[in-house]
């Protein structure tokens, strides 16, 4: 049967800063650059959240993109759009708030209910500046 992979795509701004709390700012700032700011900076994030299955022969779809959409929601963006990432996100306490780990926390909010959706979490990518993107297979 034909395996398809489908992609929907949510955005959210929010803040954040990269930084080790023993370092200093300026040792922060060697490793981190403008993302160490102390008084905190936002991004307008974009994010993709591909899946992968089989196309359904009677409906011709993977899946609605619609539930996809609901679980991004109510998992993800409702926590973390117009927030603080290092204060306000509850999957995101005890760590830098970096895009990396950003992708890898939300592969870990998402694998299970989009199993129970009945298709497979292929990639989550998170566009953090036009420039900048990251992605993430859970490996
Ligand atoms: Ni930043």
């Amino acid at each position: 049967m034909p395996i398809s992979y489908i992609t929907r795509r949510e955005r959210f701004n929010a803040a954040h800063r990269l930084f080790r709390e023993e370092l200093s700012d300026e040792e922060n700032y060697n490793i981190y650059g403008k993302c160490s700011h102390p008084n905190w900076h936002g991004h307008n994030f974009e994010l993709f959240v591909t899946v992968k299955g089989d196309i359904d022969k009677k409906i011709g779809y993977v899946t609605n993109l619609t539930n996809i959409s609901k679980l991004i929601r109510e998992l993800i963006i409702d926590k973390i759009d117009h927030k603080n990432i290092n204060l306000d996100v509850d999957f995101m306490q005890g760590k830098i708030a970096s895009t990396e780990n950003l992708a890898v926390a939300f592969w870990e909010v998402l694998i299970q209910p989009i199993e129970d959706l009945g298709v497979k979490l292929h990639c989550v990518k998170i566009q953090e500046t036009e420039n900048n993107y990251v992605e993430y297979y859970g490996e």
